[in-house]
């Protein structure tokens, strides 16, 4: 495949800037958009000429298969602005292979690793004003691959589109979370595509999500499809219990995403001391920790909800409430990542990339 160099992207700027409309103290999460996005086509086995254009609509043919496939595939990263205004990303690579790794799962091309790099850096580069400092503050970037081609006949689509847009961002839940543990509803099944980061497991989670709210949760802890006795993941987070000072965490397969959240606070607990188990949780045993007091906090762990506590759950018509801690783990490995993040603390992972 072609290399595209950076001086290879055409870019179209747009005439005048969004920007001065955007009140950035009240942003709430995937509504605004940065004034560009980041296009690059699919056709005839080859990824096209990338392009970087004012954000807008997309023409597409109505009979594009994504629409009736749903052969769609995403990433959520962020970029962070420390004090002095330099820029950056953590652990893109995580996010550039995973993306590559949910679209193979599809059917999909892969997405060539320096248009990937080069159109995200044009991108962060010609947007830069909207990433702002401060903890809290960050770009929230989402790439993502359609499948384009005009055809209903239903197979792998031959015509693709890969886009990046990007959102500034706040927190995306606020205060605390309950969530509900399913007892019929499954996100995925062995042999499934859980793992990926397809379209069609988000939208399959809204009509149980919605049925949840309904009782007051605004997530569901998803169980395994065969027996719905083990916790899995949150659907927008993985999860982490603390068990006295033991955290737990379900082990990833290819029902659970592999989280990079997930996967950099398993790192920071272990460099710690703080003992992780990673293996299949059950209910019954997080049910009977919040019975008799060992379980201290339930936490999910993701890019748009960073480190989000959950103060409830229920399960089988019962409602379990978790104390707030005063030596919180949430607390502790939130700020502990957003110090790497926004470049306030020694990166002993090398997992900062800073954007030249
Ligand atoms: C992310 O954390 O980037 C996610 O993908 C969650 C998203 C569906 C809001």
């Amino acid at each position: 495949m072609e290399n595209a160099l950076p001086q290879e992207i055409e870019i179209t700027k747009i005439a005048t800037s969004k920007i001065t409309e955007v009140d950035f103290e009240n942003l709430t999460f995937g509504n605004i958009f940065t004034d560009h996005m980041f296009v690059c086509d699919y056709v005839n086995g080859e990824w096209q000429t990338p392009k970087i254009v004012p954000y807008g609509p997309l023409t597409l043919d109505p009979s594009a298969r994504v629409f009736h496939y749903g052969q769609a595939v995403f990433e959520g990263m962020k970029a962070y602005k420390d004090e002095q205004g330099d820029t950056y990303l953590f652990r893109p690579d995580e996010n550039y292979n995973r993306i590559n790794k949910s679209a193979e799962r599809l059917a999909m091309p892969a997405f060539p690793e320096n248009y990937f790099f080069d159109g995200l850096y044009a991108l962060l580069k010609l947007d830069n004003a909207w990433i702002k400092s401060g903890e809290g503050n960050s770009l929230y970037i989402r790439p993502f691959v359609i499948a384009t081609q005009p055809s209903v006949s239903a197979s792998e689509a031959d015509q693709y589109r890969f886009m990046i847009i990007c959102s500034p961002a706040q927190s995306y839940y606020s205060g605390d979370v309950s969530v509900l543990v399913a007892e019929k509803f499954s996100r995925s099944a062995n042999g499934g595509f859980g793992y990926a980061k397809a379209a069609g497991n988000y939208a399959g989670q809204f009509y149980p999500t919605k049925l949840a709210k309904e009782q007051g949760y605004q997530q569901i802890i998803w169980t395994d499809s065969n027996t719905h006795e083990y916790v899995e993941e949150a659907g927008t987070m993985n999860l982490f219990f603390r068990v006295n000072d033991t955290l737990l965490t379900a082990p990833i397969s290819d029902r659970i995403l592999d989280g990079v959240t997930r996967k950099s606070l398993i790192a920071l607990a272990e460099k710690q001391g703080i003992v992780v188990e990673v293996r299949p949780i059950k209910v019954s045993e997080i049910v009977a920790a919040a019975k008799d007091g060992s379980l201290k906090e339930i936490f999910g762990a993701g890019t748009a909800a960073v480190v989000s506590p959950v103060k409830a759950f229920g399960y089988k018509g019962a409602h379990y409430e978790v104390a707030p801690q005063e030596n919180s783990y949430a607390a502790h490995f939130k700020k502990a990542l957003l110090d790497i993040q926004y470049n306030m603390a020694e990166d002993a992972f090398g997992w900062r990339v800073k954007v030249q």
